[in-house]
């Protein structure tokens, strides 16, 4: 078979027949627009590399079709699980402490009107701009909406600002949105170079290269065992105080390369690593995870928002949260106990709530998901 005859038989005619199927289009090609054309052979820019982000809704559901997030958008976590234990109905008042792409406040909202209020809070200017035009679109728009840029610690005070004496449901679904994970410029992820920047309020001080430039040997080793149980903590640690001192460490392929080579990766050998493969880790994985929770003081934000909550609740009112790693779900889990013991709360999840099989092979990203609820007396 020729190269034209197997690349039309496997090749982009093949996709577009099946974009036009999800869309319910004709057998025609998918004819899409263009995308901008990039210089060199391998695009280097996040906007470059991604059909999806040029927004065309076919190209985003295709790509869903084959399991996968389309870059610049997230898909929500648990939403069913979530919306049967908080049980949103009409004329509520909900919080969603965490807006990201709006997923889950799109689905209170949802169930909430007519008559019901969301007051939506997230910290990320760019992505809280992008969300109040998507629910503005969706039909969504108008004094039933509040968005604020805020951190969820501060829930009682947009309370406050509202005028609410309560609300009926408060939920979080902490961490970083795969807008924010995606793109290389916010410097989260190890899986493209990038600043290494970390933050999800940009009004923050320090960015993760500021603290990996400052912070001592101990604090550093600390911090990777407590927010991310890494078994090299101390090795890490040791390494990037020793390196640091010949450059600094400034970029996301820098601090991947380091902890390569603190665990003793040879360059050879990373193209063959077990992390390739699904479900493997990538040996730098929880180093960004800790220092990412350092920079944005994530545990501290999620325990100052868990002793405000019985407050910010009304009477029968649900909180939920959703975490991901086990430091955040210790805390849900000992404040909701807590809470029950003093009375504030009449109920908790007996069990923690986490991701079917089935979800998770449809958004490999949930899969440590970890969900709670408790309902105030
Ligand atoms: C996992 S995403 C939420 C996704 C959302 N539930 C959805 O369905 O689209 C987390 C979001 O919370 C924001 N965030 C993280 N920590 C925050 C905090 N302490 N206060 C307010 N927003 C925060 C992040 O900027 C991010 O946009």
């Amino acid at each position: 078979m020729s190269f034209a005859a197997r690349l039309n038989g496997a090749g982009w005619w093949t996709i577009g027949r099946d974009v036009n199927r999800i869309a319910g289009m004709s057998e025609q090609p998918y004819k899409g627009k263009r995308r901008k054309r990039y210089p060199g052979t391998h695009p280097r820019r996040f906007e470059e590399r991604y059909k999806e982000l040029r927004g065309d809704a076919v190209m985003i559901e295709h790509v869903r079709g084959r399991g996968r997030t389309p870059a610049g958008t997230h898909v929500p976590v648990l939403l069913r699980e979530v919306m049967s234990c908080l049980r949103p109905g009409l004329g509520d008042v909900a919080a969603d402490c965490t807006l990201g792409y709006g997923g889950h406040a799109m689905e209170f909202l949802r169930r909430i009107m007519p008559g019901g209020r969301l007051i939506g809070l997230d910290v990320d200017e760019k992505e809280l701009e992008r969300t109040a035009k998507r629910l503005e679109s969706a039909g969504f728009a108008g004094p039933a909406v509040s968005l604020h840029r805020s951190n969820f610690a501060g829930l009682d005070k947009v309370m406050a600002k509202e005028g609410l004496d309560g609300f009926d449901i408060i939920f979080a679904d902490l961490g970083v949105s795969s807008m924010q994970v995606d793109d290389p410029s916010r410097g989260v992820s190890y899986k493209a170079d990038g600043p290494l920047d970390m933050r999800m309020d940009q009004r923050l001080g320090k960015t993760g290269a500021d603290l990996l430039a400052t912070l001592s040997m101990t604090q550093l080793s600390a911090a990777l065992r407590d927010f991310s149980d890494e078994p090299d903590h101390h090795k890490i640690a040791q390494w990037i105080v020793q390196q640091r001192q010949a450059q600094p460490i400034a970029t996301t392929d820098q601090l991947a390369r380091l902890v390569l080579n603190a665990k003793g990766f040879s360059p050879r050998a990373r193209g063959r690593q077990l992390w390739q493969k699904p479900g493997g880790l990538h040996p730098a994985a929880r180093t960004f995870q800790a220092l990412r929770i350092l920079v944005n003081d994530e545990l501290g934000c999620l325990a100052q928002l868990l002793r405000i909550a019985p407050y910010c609740l009304r009477p029968g009112g649900r909180v939920g949260i959703i975490s991901f790693h086990s430091g955040e779900d210790r805390l849900v889990k000992h404040a909701f106990k807590q809470g029950q013991s003093d009375g504030q709360y009449a109920d908790i999840s007996f069990q923690v709530i986490q991701t079917t099989s089935q979800e998770v092979r449809s958004n490999p990203r949930s899969a440590s998901a970890k969900f709670r609820w408790a309902r105030k007396q």
